[in-house]
């Protein structure tokens, strides 16, 4: 791979820097001013998701702003249901809505036949984003892995403990597996659509994984992650593949597997130190500031950052959050970690 191919891909390609890439999930969003005045323009979240120019342009605008190693297309990892033909929706202050499935039957009414239709503004976001950036910013592509999907389908929106889902698995096992392998199909469809306008990478989040215990964890998070990634690889052989599975903290391990996921984003709950050990020398390690450091900022940031990147900036590593930037998020801080990464100099 040429240098040209930029410091995230090449990074994920085995090569080493000086300073990690760096780049942050939920970058392009609320606390970004232009973003809120680009979002005021739309009334409903995803008919805003499914304008390519406004995705485009918001998803530029952290690049513009900070000069990340990685762009994210922005959309939502909700507009795969919406694709399936069940009712999504937004409402202000509430977070995501579906109109849950409560039974079993419910899923005939779900087609993966008008994905590619329904989903074709996104694509075009990725064609047009891809020849707006900087040939060394990467652009990544996303999907939410089938079990966190399914968790969002199944309670209706966004829940604390996802309690009506695992009822759901526990006492159907086979009628949630029905559900899992059609959403296996329906995001390496969407996955492999990306790629193919553009995308040099994917992102999965299991941003759920965390509420399933250990022993249910290959089943229905790992597992399902695998057959994706595998299905997206048949199609995109070489595809760089990201899994962040949440809050699973030391089953991390089972899904440290290199000739399946490219790198292992972590969540803060995670210890720097221990991926260093355990995680680092099998495969990249993305991650993980706690998201609230950047609303602190300031020494505290600083120091935070460093330790991180004292841990793990000597060995494969992408700078990131242990999760999304959070709405009340002061810009200045994220041009001061950015600051913060790219002077790191390694006591080593
Ligand atoms: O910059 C980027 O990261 C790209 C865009 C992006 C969004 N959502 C935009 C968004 C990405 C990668 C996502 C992923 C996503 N969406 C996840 C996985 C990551 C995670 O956070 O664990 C999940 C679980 C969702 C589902 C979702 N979408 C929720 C729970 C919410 C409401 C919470 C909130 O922050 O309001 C959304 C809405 C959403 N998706 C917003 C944005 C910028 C805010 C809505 C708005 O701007 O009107």
């Amino acid at each position: 791979m040429s240098l040209s191919a930029g410091k995230f891909l090449e990074t994920l390609a085995g090569t080493r820097f000086a300073t990690p890439p760096v780049w942050f999930m939920r970058q392009a969003g609320r606390y970004l001013p232009e973003y809120r005045a680009m979002r005021a323009t739309t009334a409903s979240f995803l008919e805003f998701c499914y304008t390519p120019d406004k995705a485009v342009e918001v998803t530029l605008q952290p690049i513009r702003r900070f000069g990340l190693d990685a762009a994210i297309i922005f959309s939502d990892i909700l507009v795969v249901p919406d694709a399936l033909g069940q009712k999504v929706w937004f409402e202000e202050g509430e977070g995501p809505k579906l109109e849950a499935l409560s039974d079993p039957s419910q899923f005939g009414r779900l087609s993966r036949a008008h994905l590619a239709d329904r989903l074709a503004p996104i694509y075009e976001a990725i064609r047009q984003a891809r020849s707006a950036l900087p040939r060394e910013t990467a652009l990544l592509g996303f999907a939410g892995a089938p079990f966190t999907l399914a968790c969002y389908m199944i309670e209706g929106g966004s829940s604390r403990d996802f309690a009506k889902a695992k009822q759901w698995i526990y006492q159907h096992p086979e009628s949630f597996g029905l559900l899992i392998d059609l959403l296996v199909e329906a995001v390496v469809d969407h996955l492999a659509y990306q790629v193919g306008a553009g995308a040099d990478g994917v992102q999965l989040f299991d941003s759920w994984a965390g509420i399933l215990p250990e022993e249910q964890l290959f089943h229905w998070s790992l597992h399902p992650m695998m057959r994706v990634a595998n299905g997206l690889r048949e199609r995109h052989p070489k595809v760089p593949i990201v899994a962040f599975p949440r809050a699973v903290g030391p089953a991390a391990l089972m899904y440290r597997r290199p000739d399946t996921f490219t790198a292992l984003s972590i969540d803060t709950g995670i210890g720097a130190h221990w991926a260093a050990k355990e995680l680092q020398p099998h495969i990249c390690v993305q991650g993980n500031l706690d998201p609230i450091m950047l609303l602190v900022g300031g020494k505290a940031m600083e120091r935070e950052a460093i330790r991180i990147l004292d841990k793990l900036g000597l060995g494969s590593f992408v700078f990131n959050l242990g999760h999304g930037i959070v709405p009340q998020t002061p810009p200045d801080n994220v041009a001061k970690l950015v600051e913060i990464v790219r002077n790191w100099k390694s006591g080593a």
